[in-house]
This record gives structure tokens, sequence and C-alpha cells, in this order.
């Protein structure tokens, strides 16, 4: 049996990155991962490759993340885990010189969609008398950190809104948690080494962050996301654990 056998998660931007890595080590526990992200060749590919199934979401769209939401339990008849993951770095600016467009839409994936996504399956998982939702904020929201204002605030608001309604909802069984990863070799970190002044300074910088050496890994990330949607912690709400190899205790 595994830690999540028969269990009905949904993993938002899973085609790519940690969430692809939960969704295999999820499915590899026993669940069967619902893979919502707007990437639709990868998203379909990771869910056939799971024994799971794609649903497109735009996590921006309020009414695409419901109806996602409602086509999942018409599937699957129940959600026990929502991850609400997608994100993205966004440009590299200080506050007076960055742009209003990349503030919009920064905030509108990385922290509307966590909020439409835990309004949305929220009613479904009161109805079911218990579920866990976890947020993939940041180590920026722990740690500040210059020239990316956009998504420092969107992930400070992930982690205080993940301790709102954990609080609002405990009663109902639902746990709420917050992970927040620091350098995690993806997709997104390239984008984001990519567009500093000195990419190859700024890759050598970021894999001497943590106190512990080298990157993290998206298998440690997926680990400690196992944990925190598992029976393993169940008492355990409201947390933002970093996952930084000592990082943000510097
Ligand atoms: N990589 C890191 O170092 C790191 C560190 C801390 C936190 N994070 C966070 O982890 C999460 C995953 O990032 P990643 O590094 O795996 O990046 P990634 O780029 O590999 O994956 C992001 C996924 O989100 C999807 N996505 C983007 N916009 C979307 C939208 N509007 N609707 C639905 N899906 C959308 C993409 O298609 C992609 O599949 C993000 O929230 C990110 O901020 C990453």
């Amino acid at each position: 049996m595994g830690k999540l056998q028969d269990r009905i998660a949904i993993i938002t931007g899973a085609a790519s990155g940690l969430g692809k890595g939960m969704a295999e080590l999820f499915a590899s526990e026993g669940a069967t991962v619902v893979v919502a992200d707007i990437e639709e060749d990868g998203g379909q590919e990771l869910a056939q490759s799971i024994g799971g199934s794609y649903l497109h979401c735009d996590v921006t769209d309020a009414a695409s993340v419901e109806g996602m939401i409602q086509a999942a339990v018409d599937r699957h008849g129940r959600i026990d885990i929502l991850v609400n993951n997608a994100g993205i770095d966004g440009e590299q600016a200080n506050t007076a010189e960055s742009s209003l467009e990349n503030w919009r839409r920064v905030m509108s994936i990385n922290l509307d969609g966590v909020y439409f996504g835990m309004k949305y399956v929220l009613p479904v998982m009161v109805s079911q008398k218990g579920g866990v939702i976890l947020n993939t904020a940041s180590s920026v929201a722990l740690n500040a950190m210059g020239a990316i204002p956009a998504y420092s605030a969107s992930k400070a608001g992930v982690v205080q809104l993940s301790k709102a309604v954990a609080i609002e909802n405990a009663m109902h069984g639902i746990r709420v948690n917050a992970i927040c990863p620091s350098v995690v070799e993806t997709p997104l970190l390239k984008h984001f080494i990519e567009s500093t002044p000195d990419p190859e300074g700024a890759r050598r910088g970021l894999a001497a962050l943590n106190p512990m050496p080298g990157m993290v890994t998206v298998d440690a990330v997926a680990r400690a996301a196992l944990f925190l949607v598992s029976d393993d912690s169940a008492f355990i709400t409201a947390v933002a654990l970093a996952i930084d190899g000592g990082y943000t205790a510097r």
C-alpha cells in the first residue's frame, strides 16, 4: 500500500519541474493524479505516463480553475489533495524600474491562482469532511531578495494566505500548508538565471546559496510535499516548511 493509496490529487503546474516531480512521486504512492496546466502536450504526456488524467487550467482565470475542479470531481468523484503549484519568476528589475505588467502577471499566476484553487476546492473538501491543500511558496517568502519584488510579495502572500485558510478550515478536517524551496534546477530557475546580467556568476552564486552543498533537488521537494499531503503529517497544518538546506536560517 502506498502512502497515497486511492487518493485523488490535483497538482497545478504539473507539466514541468517541481509539479512534475510531485505528480510522479504521488502516483508511485498510489494516488490518481490530475495534471492541471496550461501546457497541453507536456501535461497529456505526463498524465499518460503516470496513469492519471490531464485537465487544461489557466490559474489566472477563476472560471478556468472552477471548471477544472468541477471536472475533476465529475471524473473522479472526490478531491483528497490539491497542490497549488503553478508559478513563474517573471522579470528581474528593482521596484522603481519594474513594469506594472510584470507585477500583475506574477501576482495573477502566483497569488490569485492559489486563492482561486482554494476558493473552489474548499466547498468540495468541506462536504467530504476532509482534504489536504499544499501551496508552493518559496524561500523568498521568508528571506527577502531584491530585483524580484512581485515574486517576493506573491510568495509571502501565499504563506500568509495558506495559514489563514488553515485556521478557517481546521474544524472541517482540512489541512493547509506551504512549502518554501530555495533554488531547484527547473525551467523556472533556468529562466531566472538567464535573465541576470551575468548568468554564469548567478549560477555559481545560487549553487552556493544553501549551507548544505548544491541546489535543492526536485526529488527532495517532492518528498517533502509527499510528507505534507500524506497521513504522516496528520496533525500538521498552517506551516511554511523551508526546503532550503538551511538557507533561511542565515
Ligand atoms: N525552481 C525553483 O528554484 C523554485 C524555488 C522556489 C519555489 N518555486 C516555485 O515552484 C513552483 C513550480 O516552479 P518550477 O520551478 O517547477 O517551474 P516550471 O517552470 O518548471 O513549472 C511551472 C509550471 O507552471 C505552469 N504554469 C505557468 N503558468 C500557468 C498558468 N497560468 N496556469 C496553469 N499553469 C501554469 C507551467 O506551464 C509549468 O508547467 C512555482 O510556484 C515556483 O515559484 C520554484
